[in-house]
């Protein structure tokens, strides 16, 4: 049988690795673009002619020639939040209302989901988790509680619905002794929101998709956040509520294993995190703020500060392997243009005292070992070819790719979409 394949792009690291910026250069190459978990605690930026646009809920194959876009079933939506991230999109002379699919089996984000994300975090003061607020915990809690409510449930009997949820989360909400919330606002927005919804095609996703890929039409996914945000895999408790990974995508859009190609998994040529949670490799110094600074490495959507750090490939080397990354993208390699000397660890040193390249259960505690590069002290944001790459450069991706044991395939060197160099 003649059929498609489906390419998973996603995130190594603790997310804002760029992934955005990819997905809309590789978007030609394909017919579908889908995102599969995570909702808008999402910030994924684009840039092409001038113009920037970040997105939360919708992925990022937007921008390109009229092709579908899913928001898949393993995806938590707050109506209120895409409606205004539609319409502005709307406003900017993007037609979407044909073109942007909608799981019914996507689960949505009430008001009382954020209401209680604040209040569960309160509740753990100190070891908070630093999360978006967005209420993306609570709403995977309820759909694995079954518990929860899907956009397939706007379409028939509502309002009841709704007031049966929302009386359940308030009596959780009392029971955490949270009392600082008004959600009479919001509410109306989000119900808003409700109506928008039925504007777009409200579809059997994975039904859909797979009639795609039988067709011998190609599927991008679009993954959020990063593995080390994964709920299973990443640094737990400090993490996301879903799947990042590529078997997420699976789950998240109803694909069978088999049917997926490549693995394209995206690093930056050093690393970030927001939130609170272990960062083996942080500087806390001026190089750390000095890459905070090159890097623009504020929050897309929140606008907080990121925590700012050295690449770990040990780390790396854990995600390549959880995901089955086929070939790596380099991000913001331009970052580190100017730098006398770039740093990676290539092992951990652990409590007592023993080295390790194996990821290990806990990173509280782990000492970096680091491996120093010369720096390439070029500006290559206007290269064109990697035959401009300084040698510098060269020997620290050829290192890179050695101890990943996977070619790196792409190298961005700026925000824009032109800034792209492909490998030969
Ligand atoms: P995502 O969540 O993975 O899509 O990444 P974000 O959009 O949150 O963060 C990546 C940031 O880096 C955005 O501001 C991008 O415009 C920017 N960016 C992406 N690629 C590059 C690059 O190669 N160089 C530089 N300097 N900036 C980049
Ligand atoms: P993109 O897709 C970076 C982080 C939060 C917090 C933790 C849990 O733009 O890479 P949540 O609101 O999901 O319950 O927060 O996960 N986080 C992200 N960090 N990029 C993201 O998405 C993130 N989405 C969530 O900061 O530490
Ligand atoms: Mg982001």
């Amino acid at each position: 049988m003649n059929t498609g394949k489906v390419d998973v792009l996603l995130g190594l690291q603790w997310g804002d690795e760029g992934k955005g910026k990819v997905v809309d250069v590789l978007t030609p190459k394909y017919d579908v673009v889908a995102r599969f978990q995570g909702g808008p605690n999402a910030g994924h930026t684009l840039e092409f002619e001038g113009q920037k646009y970040v997105l939360r809920s919708i992925p990022s194959g937007i921008f390109q020639g009229g092709k579908v876009n899913i928001i898949g079933n393993g995806v938590v939506l707050a109506p209120d939040l895409f409606m205004q991230e539609a319409k502005d999109l709307e406003k900017s002379g993007h037609d979407l209302k044909s073109r942007l699919h909608i799981s019914k089996k996507a689960h949505l984000i009430m008001p009382t989901h954020r209401v209680l994300d604040a209040a569960i975090e309160a509740s753990k003061g100190k070891n908070k988790v630093g999360t978006t607020g967005k209420g993306i915990g609570p709403t995977y809690t309820d759909k694995v509680s079954r518990t929860g409510l899907r956009v397939g449930d706007i379409l028939e009997n509502f309002q009841e619905k709704y007031e049966a949820h929302k009386a359940l989360h308030l009596k959780q909400i009392a029971s955490l002794g949270y009392t600082d919330f008004d959600i009479t606002e919001v509410e109306k927005t989000w119900m808003e929101g409700i109506e928008y919804l039925k504007q777009f095609p409200i579809v059997d996703s994975e039904v859909e998709i797979n009639k795609v890929l039988r067709s011998g039409k190609n599927i991008l996914c679009e993954g959020a956040q990063g593995t080390m945000l994964d709920v299973d895999f990443g640094s737990y408790p400090f993490v996301t509520s879903s799947n990042t990974i590529c078997a997420g995508a699976c789950i998240g859009l109803g694909i069978g294993p088999n049917r997926i190609g490549n693995v394209y998994g995206i690093m930056k040529a050093y690393c970030t995190r927001v939130g609170a949670g272990p960062f083996p490799t942080e500087l806390f110094d001026e190089t750390g703020a000095k890459i905070r600074d090159l890097g623009h490495e504020y929050g897309a959507v929140t606008g907080r500060e990121r925590r700012c750090g050295w690449c770990d490939l040990v780390q790396l080397k854990y995600s390549v392997m959880v995901n089955g990354v086929t070939e790596l993208i380099m991000m913001k390699s331009d970052v580190l243009d100017g730098f006398d000397t770039i740093k990676a660890c290539v092992a951990y040193k652990l409590k007592d005292g023993s080295v390790t390249t194996d990821f290990p259960y806990e990173i509280d505690d782990v000492e970096p070992v680091y491996k120093e590069f010369k720096g390439w002290k070029t500006d290559m944001t206007q290269f064109t070819s990697e035959d401009q790459f300084p040698q510098e450069f060269k020997d620290y991706i050829a290192f890179l790719e050695d101890f990943l044991e996977t070619r790196i395939g792409i190298i961005s060197i700026g925000p824009d979409r032109e800034q792209t160099i492909v490998r030969k």
